[in-house]
């Protein structure tokens, strides 16, 4: 048997993925971009092994069997396979495959779980398979988010324009230790699967969203604007952005019909607060953004971080939820100066 093991952090896209107009190759209808937390944080591990007693695929996830190996993971076999590099001790076109993976955060409740996975399944087969270049466009045909966390640092998915995908790729935009007094601060509110699933949800606003054909032609400004400011480490800049991006892309769940709606009571909270402690300290300091659930990543820098932690505990005080600790909310009102 021959086995390899990696694991994959999550990235918290600060200009949001959503919509496809290729449903089976993964592309988007707008480029994105993101940033990868380090590898000790929140993070999947991927064990890949292959062995010719092996009579199928087969995959285990967070330690359950998963009942069949799903159409993106067979389509990720066969892009991996079709690229195998030179290497005798895997016969890779004809061994069944089988995967175990966790994560160590909850899954599927919004914080880029299938993006984490999946990069990790992708780099853990390429070294498996002996893979040399590009990996990021196999990665997409798992989870589109998937292809940006292959690099540390800040990435964008370029959105491409060739109708086979190829150029549909990851690019990093500067190197993990850029900007070292970035921080991310994950703030749980629920740790339950969400109720719509990303793709099922992209698929409906693409269908009758408006303003989600207006964003198309706005993402382009964005992803120049927040790069330059990510360059040159301009947090008002970055962080202005980043919010905004974040309401547009729950503007266009809400315009999205029947309408989606991810963010909870908690979560329009914390925006309040994050709001309120940005006008307390004349200064943008802190910015969310939220995926498809309701909880919510801020960025901030290190030297803000002990004040901001000591607010959110004392506003949005922590609560044990059997495995995962998650927040509750109170109302927040902070003394403008
Ligand atoms: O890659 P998916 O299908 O899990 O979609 C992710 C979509 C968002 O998390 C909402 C935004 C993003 O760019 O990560």
């Amino acid at each position: 048997m021959k086995t390899v093991t990696c694991t994959a952090p999550v990235n918290i896209a600060v200009i949001k993925y959503w919509g496809k107009k290729d449903e089976d190759l993964i592309l988007p209808t707008n480029s994105s971009l993101s940033a990868t937390l380090g590898q000790d944080e929140l993070r999947a591990k991927t064990t890949v092994a292959v062995d010719s007693s092996f009579k199928e695929d087969k995959m285990w996830l967070n330690g359950k069997e998963e009942g069949v190996v799903s159409k993106r993971i067979q389509n990720v076999f066969r892009e991996t396979r079709k690229r195998k590099g030179n290497q005798d001790s895997v016969d890779g076109l004809n061994q069944k495959i089988h995967i175990c993976s966790e994560n160590n955060f909850p899954t599927a409740a919004g914080l880029a779980s299938s993006a984490a996975g999946y990069a990790c399944l992708v780099y853990s087969l390429s070294k498996l398979f002996n893979v040399q270049g590009e990996i990021s466009d196999i990665a997409r045909l798992g989870s589109g988010s998937a292809c940006r966390s292959i690099y540390g640092g800040f990435v964008e998915w370029q959105m491409g324009s060739l109708s086979d995908g190829s150029d549909s790729i990851a690019k990093q935009v500067t190197h993990d230790h850029h900007w070292p007094e970035m921080c991310i601060l994950v703030l749980v509110v629920s740790d339950q699967k969400k109720h719509t699933g990303s793709t099922q949800g992209m698929q409906i606003s693409v269908q009758n969203s408006t303003l989600l054909q207006k964003r198309i032609e706005i993402v382009p400004n964005r992803i120049k604007n927040i790069t330059k400011a990510i360059i040159d480490k301009d947090f008002v800049t970055f962080a202005e952005i980043t919010m905004k991006d974040s309401n547009q892309f729950h503007a266009i769940c809400l315009d999205t019909y029947p309408p989606i709606s991810y963010l909870t009571d908690v979560s329009r909270q914390i925006i309040s607060f994050v709001h309120q402690f940005n006008d307390h300290c004349q200064q943008t300091k802190v910015a969310y953004t939220f995926d498809a659930g309701p909880n919510a990543c801020l960025y901030l820098l290190e030297e803000d971080l002990p004040r901001v932690v000591s607010l959110v505990n004392h506003y949005f005080p922590p609560q044990n939820n059997g495995l995962t600790l998650t927040i509750q909310g109170r109302p927040v009102t902070l003394q403008t100066p």
